[in-house]
This record gives structure tokens, C-alpha cells and sequence, in this order.
């Protein structure tokens, strides 16, 4: 991407702006010192000293986010008068306006919601094709049985058809993982219903071969 370009992407300046700018205050790509607008920059070259204080950013043409949501917050955009969302979580995060999430959370859900500039990157994951695994600690209201516990495994019967097959790692008697590779709306809410059962807790650790590991609620880690 050009320099200007990139310069307008950040919001630093627009791409006129950014011509004049740099004539006034050369930029350093990495080691070399700039004035030409439309110098081409990459994915990791390290800019310093830009213009408004800005020092040693390394460069995104694209970001992708592990992001802790806690409890209350939507994942849908932010409207009018709405509740708090995840991109208030997110905005001093690089190209955060163009951050697209996959697999939503419900509000009262809590984990690792993936978000990313990358179109290709957020295909891959909820593409149906490829089957990403989800994993959800899931808290019951009641006792769960190996019964329920299998039939959650086989499938069960929604309103919008039968689940795929899951898989049930019982954790205590009122809680299991549950690892999905399909996303229906509610579906652990009401694959739980469907069990004459009801979901009080439901948090989501893991998709695809990525997890939460150190990641405390509010925080996010950017994917290298
Ligand atoms: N299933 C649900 O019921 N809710 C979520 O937030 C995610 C999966």
C-alpha cells in the first residue's frame, strides 16, 4: 500500500494532506528516511517518527484480534441508545472501523470472539466447509445425565433442524464442554432446552486452534 494511503487509513491525515506533510517532515520506513508519498509500505515495516508524535508503529495492512468479551456487551455495531458493544472494546485497536467478527456471542455470553480486517481469514472460519470447532463450558441449571449427555453428542432436534454432531466432556454434574462445528442461532441455549434442561452460564474458550489462554475479560491480543 502507498504511503499516503496508509497515512489516510490510520486517520493520521488525509491523502492530500500527507503529500505536504512529509515534504515538511521526512518519515523513517524501517531504516530508511522518506518524503515520497507514494513509497510503498508492508506488513511489519516499522515507521518512526512520523508526524504527530507517533513513534515506531509497526505497520497492519491487515489485524486480527483474540478478544476476551465480557458479559454485557453486543456484538452487533453500536446504535443509537443501545447497549455497550464490543467495538467500544476495540477502539484504539489498528483499522479497528474495518475489524469484522466471526461466531457472534450472545450479550450475556462471555469469551473469545475473533475479529479481523481479513475477509479471506473470516471465510475460513465460518465457512461451513471447513467445520471450526467451538468449545463452550456450559453451566445447567439442572443435572445433566450420560443420557443427555450423549444426545447432545448424536443430535437433537431444533426448530431449524437437527444439530451436527457435538462433543460432551462432562465437567461436574451441572456442567460440560461442548465442542460444536456449526453455529445455528442460540444454539447451545437451546440445544440445553432441547434436553429439558437450561443454560444459566455459557462461555466459549476455543475456535479453531485458538483460545483464551492468558486473556483476561476486556483484553484482546493481537495475531501475529
Ligand atoms: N450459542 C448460544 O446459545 N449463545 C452464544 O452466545 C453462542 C452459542
Amino acid at each position: 500500500m502507498r504511503l499516503d494511503q496508509y497515512m489516510g487509513r490510520m486517520g493520521w491525515v488525509s491523502r492530500t494532506q500527507a503529500t505536504k506533510i512529509l515534504k515538511k517532515h521526512p518519515m523513517t520506513i524501517n531504516t530508511d528516511s522518506t518524503t515520497d508519498p507514494s513509497l510503498l509500505v508492508s506488513h511489519n515495516d516499522i515507521i518512526d517518527r512520523p508526524y504527530m508524535g507517533i513513534t515506531q508503529h509497526i505497520v497492519r495492512l491487515s489485524v486480527t484480534i483474540l478478544l476476551h468479551k465480557p458479559s454485557g456487551y453486543v456484538c452487533s455495531d453500536r446504535h443509537e441508545g443501545q447497549r455497550r458493544s464490543w467495538r467500544d472494546l476495540i477502539e484504539d485497536c489498528p483499522l479497528h472501523k474495518d475489524l469484522r467478527c466471526a461466531w457472534r456471542l450472545d450479550v450475556d455470553t462471555t469469551g473469545l470472539l475473533i475479529a479481523s480486517t481479513d475477509g479471506q481469514f473470516i471465510h475460513r472460519i465460518i465457512s461451513p466447509k471447513f467445520l471450526c470447532p467451538k468449545t463452550y463450558t456450559v453451566t445447567l441449571k439442572k443435572t445433566i445425565t450420560d443420557e443427555d449427555c450423549r444426545q447432545l453428542e448424536a443430535w437433537v432436534m431444533l426448530d431449524d433442524g437437527l444439530t451436527k454432531p457435538a462433543q460432551v466432556q462432562r465437567l461436574s454434574d451441572s456442567s460440560i464442554n461442548l465442542t460444536l462445528t456449526e453455529g445455528k442461532y442460540h444454539q447451545v441455549k437451546r440445544m440445553c432446552l432441547a434436553i429439558h434442561n437450561e443454560c444459566i452460564w455459557l462461555h466459549r474458550w476455543r475456535v479453531g486452534k485458538r483460545n483464551l489462554w492468558d486473556i483476561p475479560p476486556w483484553q484482546r491480543r493481537l495475531v501475529p
